[in-house]
């Protein structure tokens, strides 16, 4: 009698696309397709109002209903308050994430078997409650979320299973709504982050709302009226246009036909040139995004040995010319820049390799210090571990108390850079209870530690008395569902039909 082999599989849950992969007994990962027999499902949710089925993927984005349509949620996953609702009932972007989850658990359950475990990606730029919200959304769908990993580290894994790239490696993603640049150092079988930096809210379909401003541009220019742009026509010229713009990566003019109610078919000539100049601005930000990361890490574009592509968007061809141009030499691709993430954190459930990465954060505490200049002392934030710094970590900082009689050392635990308290969150507060009757001046020392699955645990040691308090970080955002109501709505969700 033969064990059967777990099932391990990675999942980019992405903005406009998610896709499954497994790791084959030969060692290679391999996109499972879904049962509509695609390799790459849309994460749009249709919810349907005659059977209260909901439609995830193709089906959805056809749904034909805007008013019923769920897209971008990925984009709101840092919004506790965020809600959709439909039908007289309310949505989470956890809950619609969830939905997405589901069908592709559920899809690849009939192919492969159910699953064991399951390593979901998320953008680098994520924040605390933004993760959290994933592993929730993962765990509501019925997943043994093992852990989450940042898209472009897993992306970096596949290249360098497959293309053997090795050395200092930008990863530059550019996906539907977000955009990624990540610099690792790849070596045989290690994979160690450097550096993190991202944009939220860059990505394709930014470049379709600009696509279909031209298009209405070019519709007034020759017909000296204005495009009727209801939701519902807006809704389904957007996906025209989405459709133009993957064209214009290949064609150099594109026309489009335009139904419009009144004077019926338009066509409107559009051409990759038009395109292209027209969301230069947003492609000149990631050029420049792109210098303050190499720069932050003190080095020039010739100390990057390769250049790889990730995301759907990064098939525009001027996305790639502007990348050559910068680093004198042009990008890798594996062609498959889509499918590369989940390929990546199938290879990373599988523990084929050793990955290290870094906080994508700094976190601190507040604490009076006094200005130099000034000699008043104010509220700052204070910042122990610096973002960037290689995980796991653990680091400490000694502060002194500053009040007579403290009985209550309250430690507030903060994520963010800025020194200003104001432009922090606080994340966790720690309050230790002292012995009566102490001077001020007191030494207590905070130390964070912060493990490989991003987890931050905060700990305060009081010098004078030797006690110490140590607690995990939850995140205390609102928004953050507790354990019995995550049982409860996973149990709600598993009676929904998902198709
Ligand atoms: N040939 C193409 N030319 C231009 N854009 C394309 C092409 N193919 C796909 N895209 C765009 O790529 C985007 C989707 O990319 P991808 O699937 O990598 O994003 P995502 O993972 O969903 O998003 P994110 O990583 O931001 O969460 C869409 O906006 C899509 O229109
Ligand atoms: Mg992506």
């Amino acid at each position: 009698m033969s064990e059967t082999p777990a099932n391990f599989v990675g999942i980019d849950l992405g903005t406009s696309t998610s896709a499954l992969a497994h790791v084959r007994p030969d060692g290679n990962p391999e996109i499972v397709p879904n049962a509509d027999g695609e390799r790459l499902t849309p994460s749009v949710v249709f919810f349907d109002r005659y059977e209260g089925v909901k439609l995830v993927g193709s089906a959805a984005k056809d749904g034909g209903d805007p008013e019923r349509t769920v897209r971008h949620i990925k984009k709101h996953m840092d919004d506790p308050s965020y809600v959709i609702e439909i039908d007289g009932e309310k949505w989470t972007p956890t809950e619609i994430s969830a939905l997405i989850l589901a069908k592709l658990r559920k899809d690849c359950a009939r192919i492969i078997g159910p699953i064991d475990e399951v390593v979901i990606t998320v953008p680098a730029n994520f924040n605390e409650l933004a993760r959290k919200a994933t592993v929730t959304a993962g765990r509501l769908a019925g997943l043994k979320v093992k852990r989450i990993v940042n898209e472009p580290t897993a992306a970096a894994l596949y290249y360098a299973h497959t293309q053997g790239v090795r050395g200092r490696v930008l990863v530059y993603d550019l996906g539907g709504g977000t955009l990624d640049i990540t610099v690792l150092e790849v070596e045989q079988d290690r994979v160690d982050i450097l550096l993190s930096e991202g944009a939220r809210h860059l990505g394709g379909s930014d470049f379709d709302e600009i696509l279909l401003e031209l298009i209405a541009e070019k519709y007034r220019e020759q017909n000296g009226r204005d495009l009727i742009l209801d939701p519902v026509q807006r809704r389904r010229l957007l996906a025209a246009a989405e459709d133009t713009k993957k064209r214009l990566s290949k064609l150099n003019v594109v026309s489009e036909k335009i139904a419009t109610e009144d004077y019926g078919l338009a066509e409107v000539e559009l051409t990759r040139d038009a395109f292209e100049d027209a969301i230069r601005r947003l492609l000149t930000r990631t050029v420049m995004l792109l210098e303050q990361a190499i720069d932050t890490l003190g080095f020039a574009p010739s100390d990057i040995d390769h250049v790889v592509l990730v995301g759907g968007s990064t098939r525009i061809p001027k996305v790639q010319e502007l990348l050559t141009r910068h680093f004198g030499k042009a990008p890798v691709s594996c062609g498959n820049v889509d499918e590369c993430v989940a390929l990546g954190a199938a290879l990373f459930a599988k523990r084929a390799r050793r990955v290290s990465e870094v906080c994508n954060h700094s976190y601190g505490t507040l604490a009076l210090i006094e200005d130099a200049a000034t000699g008043f002392s104010r509220v700052r934030n204070s910042i122990v571990i610096p973002k960037n710094t290689p995980i796991p970590c653990s680091m400490s900082q000694t502060y002194i108390t500053s009040e007579d009689n403290e009985e209550l050392i309250e430690v507030e635990i903060t994520q963010g850079d800025d020194r200003d308290p104001r432009y922090v969150d606080v994340i966790g507060r720690i309050a230790l209870r002292v012995p009566p009757g102490r001077p001020a001046g007191c030494a207590v020392t905070v130390s964070y530690s912060y493990d490989e699955n991003q987890r931050v645990r905060a700990q305060v040691y009081d010098e004078e008395s030797g006690l110490r308090k140590d607690i995990a970080i939850e995140y205390e955002g609102e928004g953050v569902l507790p354990e019995h109501e995550i049982e409860r709505k996973s149990a709600y969700l598993k009676q929904i039909r998902i198709a």
